[in-house]
């Protein structure tokens, strides 16, 4: 019997009909969470009822803003009764607990990545969750994008043949503020993360091995805390395609998000979105637009349709788009590329999960 047939889309059962809606409340109201939160009042289907953040100013804007009850402690938001669903934005350290909470008081869950900095703490929380029968959908937002959701279907379509190679580039336009950097659980578990859930997502393979060397080139400071602001992580695919990701916290080019997949029969490029199509040829070049900015700029489209694709799983039953095992999937491979940057050596995924 899938999740589903066992409750997982309780909430569709128990308020069908045109006006079934999922009653949510917010937890965390940072860049992540104020976004979604007002995706959430403009998709059909879902009520933002309750928000929570410790941080004042940020709780009264969105009380403001939304029209919700505002709640310091997120404890008291997600013991309340009339609340279907949460939405999890707060910092990746916050995760664990308040899935566990939430799943508790049965409540659905979509959590902004990653689920944990802790493997033990992120098997605790699926487990709660698969007790508990309810909906976790991760924040891979990279999923809903349409260039990489196209990428995915070409290569599942068979337009270039089994892949050869896989090459993603994610750049940053500037370094996170240091608090963030300090509760992110370092460049891997924070950043690769994307990238190594999008490997998974467009080969449709697991990772079997993990290679990283990495170094704090933007930022020298940054080995104190310690972490790493430029990494380059090779992977070996449980089929024998092998894949190379990039990454850096700062690029003047912008949000640089592109990924590559090379076969037998050819190769397929997902491309930077651009600002506008504007070309300007004249004497000095061929110029086209800078590349879409950062977060809500470049991946706008996808963070609504991630959030339209979470009502569908509570009313219509739909699969989540990330699962909680893709959050796994993808702190194994973090953790991996970590010990093979501190032992400088290959990993294999088999040492991570056991
Ligand atoms: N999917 C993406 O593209 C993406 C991008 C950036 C960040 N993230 C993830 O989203 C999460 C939030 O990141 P952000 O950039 O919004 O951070 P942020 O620092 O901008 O916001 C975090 C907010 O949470 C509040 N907070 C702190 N402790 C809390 C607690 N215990 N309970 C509730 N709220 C608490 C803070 O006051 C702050 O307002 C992180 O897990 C991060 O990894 C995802």
């Amino acid at each position: 019997m899938t999740r589903a047939e066992t409750g997982q889309n309780r909430t569709a059962a128990a308020r069908s009909g045109d006006d079934a809606e999922v009653r949510l409340g917010v937890i965390g109201l940072g860049r992540m969470g104020a976004m979604h939160a007002d995706n959430a009042a403009r998709i059909p289907g879902l009520r933002v009822v309750a928000v929570s953040d410790p941080h004042g100013p940020s709780l009264e804007a969105a009380v403001a803003r939304l029209g919700a009850a505002g709640h310091a402690e997120w404890r008291e938001l997600v013991e309340r009764s009339d609340l279907d669903a949460v939405l999890i934005c707060s910092p990746s350290s916050a995760h664990c607990d308040q899935i566990i909470a939430a799943a508790g008081t049965g409540k659905h869950i979509f959590c902004e990545k990653p689920i944990d900095l802790d493997l033990g703490r992120i098997e605790e929380a699926l487990a709660a969750v698969e007790r508990a029968g309810v909906t976790l959908q991760l924040g891979f937002n990279r999923r809903s994008d349409r260039n990489f959701g196209a990428l995915r279907r070409r290569i599942a379509e068979g337009a270039i043949g089994a892949p050869w190679l896989l090459r993603i580039t994610a750049r940053d336009p500037a370094p996170q503020p240091a608090a963030y950097v300090r509760t992110s659980g370092g460049l891997f578990a924070d950043m690769t993360v994307h990238d190594f859930d999008l490997a998974r997502f467009v080969m449709g393979v697991e990772v079997a091995e993990v290679s990283a060397i990495g170094a704090a080139l933007v930022d020298p400071a940054l080995a104190e805390i310690p972490d790493i602001d430029c990494a380059i992580t090779t992977l070996r695919f449980a089929d024998g395609a092998l894949g190379v990701i990039e990454n850096c916290r700062q690029s003047p080019v912008g949000y640089d998000q592109r990924a590559e997949v090379h076969g037998p029969l050819g190769t397929l490029f997902a491309e930077n979105e651009r600002a506008d199509t504007l070309v300007q040829a004249d004497a000095s070049g061929i110029h086209h637009s800078r590349i879409a900015g950062f977060l809500a700029e470049r991946y706008d489209r996808a963070y609504l349709a991630e959030l339209r694709a979470f009502a569908d799983c509570l009313l219509k039953g739909e699969p989540p788009v990330a699962t909680g095992e893709d959050g796994r999937q993808s702190a194994i491979l973090a953790a991996a590329a970590q010990r093979s940057l501190v032992e400088r050596r290959p990993v294999a995924t088999s040492e991570i999960a056991g």
